[in-house]
């Protein structure tokens, strides 16, 4: 059986590297699997500085971000992490299992101190050095093995993150009993987007290093047009010598469905401005259904909401049942 689970958080709009590091092969994947549950990391944002009086818009702006970008009601659940309170229920039992060795070496346990330093948030510094980043990957690993989920669509930069579910699900087998089978990414060549400011960054959700899903056809041409290139003006693919360039040709080629290789033919020759000018338009077109989905389902809330509280509650019944097996091999029920 597949199981497919995977979950974004909604710390702001979502981006190219977003849509093509993940939900792109969720709704490719969503047509295969036998199980299929997408979820918000509401709990999971609230680690770093938010506001509290926006914070319900940005999560159903994310829900409508992934029913725009085609997820399907009726193959997959969607979720809001804090509505199914079995996640952190077993992440709090994780916990008592996992060494604070796996947690304090990730990458991204640095990048989320770095963030709280860099953050506009009046009251940033309150949030620094909190346990939730810390513990974030095993909530993780909580989301992911309450469904039994065994792969798992995301991008590069979570990849350390599954190991330490696999680790967790080893250790509570060999503890208490056999549970929990290993789960496996699922990646693809839109896996690590980059930075269009700075090529040794991924994409993120800040300023304009990233695209974001909802920006205007003109704030997507200006942006691509301020977009930093390499020292030679070819335009070939090299992630090694070119990592801008092949960052622009990747994001070209996965949304045009262009081969790679057509598209060196294509501008050998040719300058960095045309190039750049063919691929804003590229992007504005293949924003533009997303975008009028979005405005469509921004008329129908109750719709929205009713997706939402109709797979929770489908995904409490499957989050119960592997609680309840977990509660008995730990001698706790
Ligand atoms: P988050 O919100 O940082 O990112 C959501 C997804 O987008 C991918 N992604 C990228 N892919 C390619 N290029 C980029 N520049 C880029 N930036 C982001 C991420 O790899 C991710 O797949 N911890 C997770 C959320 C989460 C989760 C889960 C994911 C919570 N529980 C269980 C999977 C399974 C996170 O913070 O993702």
């Amino acid at each position: 059986m597949i199981k497919v689970f995977s979950g974004i958080r909604p710390s702001g709009k979502l981006h190219l590297g977003n849509y093509l590091g993940a939900i792109k092969n969720w709704v490719e994947l969503q047509n295969e699997a036998d199980q299929v549950i997408f979820m918000i990391a509401d709990y999971h944002a609230i680690t770093t500085p938010y506001d509290p009086k926006t914070y319900q818009q940005q999560i159903m702006d994310v829900v409508l971000d992934y029913l725009a970008a085609g997820v399907n009601p009726d193959k997959a659940l969607l979720i809001r992490q804090s509505k199914v309170p079995q996640h952190t229920e077993l992440a709090w039992i994780f916990n008592t299992i996992s060494p604070i060795g796996w947690l304090d070496r990730l990458p991204t346990y640095k990048e989320k101190q770095d963030q709280i330093e860099e953050s506009a948030n009046p009251k940033a510094a309150s949030w620094k050095n909190n346990m939730g980043i810390l513990d974030y990957p095993v909530l993780m690993a909580a989301d992911i093995l309450i469904y039994k989920s065994n792969l798992i669509p995301v991008g590069n930069e979570q990849l350390k993150h599954l190991d330490v579910t696999n680790e967790i699900a080893k250790k509570f087998n060999y503890l208490f009993g056999e549970i929990f089978e290993s789960t496996k990414p699922h990646l693809t060549e839109g896996a690590h987007i980059l930075s269009l400011q700075d090529p040794k960054r991924k994409m993120s959700k800040t300023g304009d290093e990233g695209i974001a899903l909802s920006d205007s056809p003109d704030e997507i041409i200006k942006k691509i047009k301020k977009a930093v290139t390499d020292s030679s003006k070819e335009i070939i693919f090299n992630t090694d010598s070119k990592p801008a360039v092949s960052n622009l040709i990747t994001i070209y080629h996965l949304l045009s469905g262009q081969k790679i290789k057509k598209i060196e033919e294509m501008y050998e020759g040719k300058s960095y401005v045309e190039f750049k000018s063919d691929l804003a338009e590229v992007v504005v077109e293949f924003l533009k259904p997303f975008q009028e989905k979005y405005q469509e389902l921004q008329k129908t809330p109750d719709y929205t909401t009713s997706v939402l509280t109709k797979s929770e509650e489908k995904a409490k019944v499957l989050a119960n049942s592997t609680l309840k097996e977990v509660k008995e091999k730990m001698g706790l029920e």
